[in-house]
């Protein structure tokens, strides 16, 4: 009996042991749980400004009646975007309310997508993407670049308020790796030297060229064409005579 007990033990620990996670979970590097503080509480009034409840209007108009809640997500973006970046929790109830939703449906959107930032944030988010074709192509270098020039560590903000630095996952530019997005704007084929450039632009409040630094125009073959390199042959192209 002792014996049986031992290995059906043994045997449930080499089960537990394979099913054992041994490498740490990836996280998002913000806390997405609601706390008050003084400048994040309910108490805080949120209103759209007149031109951004114009914008709500034109936004919901878009929606046929009864499912006005799918204008959530640029409800939320608007709100953000008025907020300096970031979304308290009374603009969310604004949007519960505006929708006329309960506002759990709407902390569940808001508390889901890394878009939505909870707490203050620098003018400038730079979200660096450090997925492995980005990896491959140099963005810890680039990572250690923005740290060092813009003296902003991940998942925070620089003492300056200016900059806040995310590290993120794949941001669909792969074929232009590395790169970052500062607020709106993608900059591509970074190298060191224009990443440092781009920071010391935003220090002065200038706009840094967005897109590819390489000299491509999107995310065309460096080395010229590949493919559509000549004239079309058209129609018939390849077929047996008996088909033509
Ligand atoms: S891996 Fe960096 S944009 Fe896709």
């Amino acid at each position: 009996m002792l014996s049986s007990l031992r290995s059906g033990t043994k045997s449930l620990w080499r089960f537990s042991s394979r099913a054992l996670q041994t490498t740490s979970n990836l996280q998002h590097d913000s806390l997405f749980v609601h706390r008050d503080t003084p400048e994040d509480n309910p108490g805080i009034k949120f209103e759209f400004t007149r031109e951004n409840q114009k914008r709500a209007d034109a936004l919901l108009s878009i929606y046929p009646e009864g499912h006005k809640r799918a204008a959530m997500i640029p409800l939320l973006d608007l709100a953000q975007r008025q907020h300096g970046g970031w979304l308290p929790i009374s603009a969310m109830h604004k949007v519960a309310e505006i929708l006329n939703l309960p506002r759990m449906r709407v902390y569940e959107v808001a508390t889901f997508y890394t878009m939505f930032i909870r707490k203050p944030i620098g003018k400038y988010h730079i979200q660096i993407c450090t997925t492995t074709p980005c990896w491959l192509r140099g963005s810890d270098a680039v990572l250690q670049a923005i740290k060092e020039a813009a003296g902003v560590e991940v998942g925070g903000t620089s003492a300056c308020g200016k900059f806040s630095l995310s590290e993120v996952e794949c941001l669909g530019a792969c074929v232009n790796a590395p790169m970052v997005q500062v607020n709106d704007d993608y900059f591509e084929d970074l190298s060191v030297e224009d990443t440092k450039e781009i920071i010391e632009k935003l220090k002065k409040d200038e706009k840094p060229l967005a897109g590819p630094r390489s000299g491509r125009f999107a995310s065309e073959p460096l080395g010229g064409l590949t493919s559509l390199s000549e004239e079309p042959k058209g129609p018939g192209f390849g077929l047996q005579d008996a088909l033509k």
